[in-house]
C-alpha cells in the first residue's frame, strides 16, 4: 500500500515565482530513489499561501531513506543554502533576507502523512 507524503510550503504572495523557478529547476534526483512513485508540485489558485509538494511511495521506509539521503540534501541543497544565508545575520527576517540574494522561498513548512486507502485511474 503506498504513503503520499505532502510538504505544506508556506509561501508569501511575492516569492511565488521564485518558488517555482526553482522547482522548474529542481535536481530530479528523487525521480531516480528507490521506492519513489510520484511526485506534483500543487499551486494553490484560492487566495491562500500554502503550495503542496505532493509525494507517493512505495512504503514509508522508502521515504524515510530517501529523507535521510544524499539525494534529499541534494534535492534541497537551495533551500538549506537559504535557510543557513538566513541565519547569518546577512537578515534580521526573511524580508531583509531578500536583499542579500532571494532567502527562502517558503516562511513555514509542515508535512502530512497519509495511505493509499482507494485509489483509481481513468477508465482504459
Ligand atoms: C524545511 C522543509 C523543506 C523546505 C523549506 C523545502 C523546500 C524545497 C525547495 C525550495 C525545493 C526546490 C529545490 C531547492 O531550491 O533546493 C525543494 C525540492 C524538493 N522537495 Fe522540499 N522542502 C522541505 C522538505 C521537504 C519534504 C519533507 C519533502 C517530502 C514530502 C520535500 C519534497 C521535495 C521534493 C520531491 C523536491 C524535488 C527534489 C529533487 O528534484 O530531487 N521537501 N524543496
Amino acid at each position: 500500500m503506498s504513503v503520499v507524503k505532502i510538504n505544506v510550503l508556506t509561501v508569501p504572495a511575492d516569492m511565488r515565482e521564485e518558488l517555482e523557478r526553482r522547482f522548474a529547476k529542481r535536481a530530479g534526483m528523487v525521480d531516480s530513489a528507490d521506492g519513489f512513485e510520484w511526485f506534483e508540485l500543487l499551486r494553490p489558485v484560492d487566495g491562500t499561501e500554502r503550495y503542496l509538494v505532493y509525494t507517493r511511495w512505495r512504503s514509508e521506509e522508502d521515504f524515510q531513506n530517501w529523507q535521510q539521503s544524499q539525494a534529499f540534501q541534494r534535492g534541497h541543497a537551495q533551500a538549506a543554502q537559504d535557510a543557513q544565508g538566513q541565519g547569518h545575520g546577512h537578515g534580521q527576517g526573511p524580508a531583509q533576507g531578500h536583499g542579500h540574494g532571494q532567502g527562502p522561498a517558503a516562511t513555514g513548512s509542515e508535512v502530512w502523512s497519509f495511505e493509499v486507502a482507494e485509489s483509481a485511474g481513468p477508465a482504459s
